[in-house]
């Protein structure tokens, strides 16, 4: 079955080319143009794209010509895949291309994808919101080139010491290591950093606050990098008892299951 003349904004996941929706998936297969830009998209996805479908690469194209590539076809009634590597609504720069889209009244259907940031947590085999430990995960960046407002400064965010996801983030390690210092993190928090999570190169380096910068000069770390910071990521944890969550506690009662104290 055809698909409707609109722009389909499909999350391709974080590079394994089976770790996209189903839904996302069939898009790319039926889709009459395919648009994807990032390094990041894995080609076997784009290799799905059926035998009729226009693939445009859009790297070098700027916000416009990308609009009108989308304008054209959905105004010759075609449909749009516009592929994008991890969840599209994180760092994905899609606000710009719907607001365009919204001023031709091109409609649009987004189709959310794996984030890194859940890639890296699947990665590392790791909770990201432990029991008595944290039941929050930040998701955020270093400033660099692109500013971060003021109130959402690194040193202000940490302060709440719970899992703090960073992306866009590996050059600007000793700055990151600064502002969690100076929130009062031990320098002795784990923090991992998967780079590349579920290509065939992916590299996991785990480190400490301390060590943080030279780990990542050492690995040569420097771009596709997911840093995950907090006690959340010690990888000793599985191995202990104390943070047990209440939901398979057989003292514990909750709506859908009586706990056996509570009901002998
Ligand atoms: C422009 S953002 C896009 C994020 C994407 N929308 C997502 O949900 O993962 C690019 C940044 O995402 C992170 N990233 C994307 N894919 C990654 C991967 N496979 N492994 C580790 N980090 C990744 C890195 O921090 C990279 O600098």
């Amino acid at each position: 079955m055809a698909l409707e003349p609109k722009v389909y904004i499909v999350g391709a996941g974080p590079g394994d080319p089976d770790l996209i929706t189903v839904k996302g998936l069939r898009l790319i297969g039926q889709a009459d143009v395919i648009l994807y830009t990032d390094s990041l998209v894995n080609e076997e996805l784009i290799a799905r794209a059926g035998d009729h479908a226009e693939v445009h690469h859009s790297s070098g194209m700027d916000l416009e010509e990308m609009v009108e590539i989308m304008r054209e076809a959905v105004a010759a009634g075609k449909s749009v895949a516009r592929v994008h590597t991890g969840d599209p609504s994180v760092y994905g720069a899609i606000l710009e291309q719907m607001a365009l889209l919204k001023r031709h009244r091109i409609p649009v259907e987004i189709i959310p994808g794996v984030s890194s940031v859940f890639a890296a947590a699947a990665v590392l085999q790791a909770e990201l919101t432990v029991p008595d430990l944290t039941q929050t995960v930040i998701l955020t960046r270093a400033e660099g080139r692109t500013p971060v407002p003021e109130r959402e400064q690194l040193r202000d965010l940490a302060s709440h010491h719970c899992t703090v996801a960073l992306f866009l983030s590996a050059t600007l390690a000793k700055k990151v290591v600064k502002e969690f210092l100076e929130a009062g993190w031990s320098e002795h928090t784990p923090v991992a950093v998967v780079q590349r999570a579920t290509w065939p190169d992916q590299k996991v380096v785990r480190t400490t606050l301390k060590d943080l910068d030279k780990d990542l000069r050492e690995a040569g770390i420097r771009m596709h990098a997911m840093i995950l910071a907090g006690w959340a990521l010690d990888p000793t944890l599985v191995d202990r008892d104390e943070h047990r969550s209440k939901l398979y506690d057989k003292t514990f009662t909750h709506g859908y299951r009586k706990g056996v104290s509570a009901s002998e």
